[in-house]
């Protein structure tokens, strides 16, 4: 909780302009309050009411259930199919030949798809899925750039009731490799590659590569491949087919599955703090109200927006926030395949301008690493077309919330910082744009139906501003309805902190004199690298199974861009020499085991890492030795006292 001293003496407020005012759906606090109340004294009819605006297949019985806590059940005995939330309840209006996806790739090709375009290319994919055996309740792994095709395969996987794993295109062979096995997927969709930063990411062969070693492979029939880069591939007969030729055996009619409320849509791998990664469960019924709902209030959503999250689908931020909140609600999303600074650092800038974007969502290291690119390259853009800012994955530091306002927003656009996690499923923690005077690094108001609290160490709920642990006191439709395979670690690891069947969502936040939150980050081994989360012990592991190393120590350290940099601590075989090759080896077997993400920033090399006499690694002492911070810990426990000067290299 290391934001504490930041945020705690910022007093700026930013109330929403009259004009933004005068056009939002919700303009004032009383109207926020009458709703917010109404969501925590009457969830289930507040709940039902929104769930109503759904196409459902066949009508919910109950709206909660929360008899088998902590698994809870959402709109219970009603059925209800993802893809015709998303696609088919537009076609019969005004929206049928309303953009649903405006894409760009990095190389700058255009395309885009209506909604009745978009319907009829899902129906098509749903069937090639289906005519490679595919079917309701199958694990599908999804490893793609970010092409349309990935939102097609995401909601054809949802037509057909296949439940998709999307492995974010970042990681390594072995990482696919681990959620294929976990996940038993018996097919994987891929790209012959994507662009990124003016290369092309081999996808195919990394998939390959994740099947080469038997294990998983035995379990995947299909390696469906989309053509994109037309990069040579390797290729298994049986196993690997084109999509492009598929696709042109089968026809275009396909309707969707009904689907129970409660049967899974999608697994979503995320880290914790051990070294294996949980695949968060998220059901159809709950999940698509929550999304629904939030997209449309957070965003303020209006019929001729341009919406842009420019997230990865590779993440929770993607699922929700460009495939199924939005196309619930029949927004126009754009959708960009490349890196922000290709080939120019003004390329989201010049895609705002061209495309007209009206509302943006993004991350704070990408604002933070355009202030450092500079200015100039925004001031040749007109950005007037915006109308709103988001932020989401990691605190944001008021002073990248000041120029996202300012040099974004030319002051006009509110910001809406949410907090959320991948196991929320959707936004928690938020301003409404048109009601709440926005202060800079604050996630500000919980959303409907969102009850949270703060204790401190002892489980004692803390009244004042001291800040504490973060806990979330109701169920909401669309959270996490378990760790696939794994409900002990679900019940340890979500709700065992507090009693009371309470949310822990692992972050540690501060409520102000006005009632308004911030969080101060996670209280666990879990990082936060440019909105990405990883474990330490993740690291670690991958670390030791270099042959050259005796044992790792992975912590945080803050850094101006990506928030958190990987600070690795290693200790060699006797013998080896910690120099930069070393380090090089050592860095790029880490890339190798989990992907580049986890790549450390910095590793430093010593005989030994300090320990407690009971040979606990003084994970706190590293940390503060990372930020080249004076230790100021209590090293009387510590076995050898000369290692701390060794690691910071006195
Ligand atoms: C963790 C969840 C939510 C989708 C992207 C990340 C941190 C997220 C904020 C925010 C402060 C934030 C938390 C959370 N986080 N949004 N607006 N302010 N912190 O999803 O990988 O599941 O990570 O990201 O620490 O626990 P995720």
């Amino acid at each position: 909780m290391t934001q504490i001293d930041n945020v705690l003496h910022e007093n700026r407020s930013f109330p929403p302009s009259e004009e933004f005012r005068a056009k939002a759906r919700y303009s004032s606090e009383e109207q926020y309050e009458a709703d917010y109340r109404r969501s925590i004294d009457d969830p289930e009819g507040f709940w039902g009411d929104v769930a109503l605006e759904l196409p459902w297949i066949e009508p919910f019985d109950q709206v909660l259930d929360w008899s088998d806590a902590p698994r809870a059940q959402w709109f219970t005995g009603g059925k209800l199919n993802a893809s015709a939330v998303c696609l088919d309840q537009h076609l019969g209006g005004a929206r049928a030949n309303k953009t649903a996806i405006l894409w760009e790739g990095e190389p700058g090709d255009v395309v885009s798809y209506t909604y009745t375009e978009l319907h009829e290319a899902v129906c098509r994919f749903a069937n090639v899925l289906k005519k490679r055996g595919i079917q309701k309740g199958d694990r599908v792994a999804i490893y793609m750039p970010m092409i349309p095709e990935l939102a097609m395969a995401v909601l054809a996987c949802a037509r057909i009731g296949a439940i998709h794993s999307v492995i974010f295109g970042g990681f390594s062979a072995s990482s696919i490799r681990d959620r294929v096995e976990d996940g038993a997927c018996s097919a994987i969709i891929t790209a012959d590659g994507g662009w990124r930063r003016g290369k092309v990411l081999a996808l195919k062969d990394v998939v390959d590569e994740a099947l080469s070693e038997g294990g998983a492979s035995g379990g995947v029939h299909t390696v469906l491949t989309v053509r994109r880069t037309e990069n040579p591939v390797g290729w298994t007969e049986g196993r690997d087919c084109w999509y492009h030729e598929l696709a042109a055996e089968v026809d275009a009619d396909c309707p969707p599955e009904p689907m129970d409320a409660e049967d899974t849509l999608f697994l979503l791998y995320t880290s914790g703090s051990t070294g294996k990664p949980k695949g968060i469960q998220h059901t159809t019924g709950g999940y698509m109200v929550g999304t629904y709902l939030t997209t449309q209030v957070v965003f303020d959503l209006r019929e001729d927006d341009v919406y842009w999250c420019t997230a990865d689908v590779g993440w929770i931020t993607g699922h929700s926030y460009i495939v199924y909140g939005p196309l619930a609600n029949g927004a126009t999303c754009v959708m960009y395949e490349g890196a922000p600074n290709q080939p120019h650092p003004g390329r989201f800038w010049e895609l705002i301008e061209k495309h007209g974007v009206t509302v943006l969502y993004t991350a704070p290291t990408a604002i933070r690493a355009f202030m450092r690119w500079g200015d100039e390259h925004v001031d040749k853009h007109d950005l007037g077309s915006l109308r709103l800012l988001g932020s989401v994955g990691e605190p944001i530091n008021p002073e990248a919330w000041i120029w996202y306002r300012n040099k974004i927003g030319g002051g006009r656009c509110p910001i809406v910082d949410t907090w959320w996690q991948t196991e929320t499923g959707g936004i928690m923690m938020t301003p409404l744009p048109g009601v709440h005077a926005t202060k800079p690094g604050s996630c500000m108001k919980p959303f409907f139906g969102i009850d949270p609290v703060v204790f401190d160490s002892d489980g004692e709920e803390v009244t004042g501003e001291g800040g504490g642990y973060l806990a979330i006191r109701k169920p909401w439709p669309s959270m996490l309805r378990g760790i696939w395979g794994d409900s002990e670690r679900f019940r340890e690891t979500y709700w065992s902190r507090f009693e009371g069947n309470l949310y822990f969502p692992g972050d540690g936040a501060r409520v102000d004199a006005d009632g308004c939150t911030w969080i101060l980050g996670r209280v666990d081994d879990v990082l936060n690298v440019s909105g990405h989360r990883l474990s330490t012990m993740e690291i670690e592991s991958a670390l030791v199974s270099h042959p050259s190393v005796c044992e790792a120590a992975v912590v945080g350290r803050p850094d101006e861009i990506t928030g958190q940099a990987i600070c690795a601590f290693v200790s060699l075989a006797a013998g080896l020499e910690g120099d930069a090759d070393m380090e090089a080896v050592l860095a790029a077997h880490v890339a190798k085991e989990i992907g580049k993400l986890a790549r450390p920033a910095e590793i430093r090399f010593a005989d030994a890492l300090p320990k407690t006499r009971s040979g606990k690694i003084m994970r706190r002492l590293l940390r503060d030795v990372a930020a080249g911070k004076e230790v100021t810990q209590d090293t009387t426990t510590l076995e050898d006292v000369s290692v701390i000067e060794k690691l910071q290299g006195r």
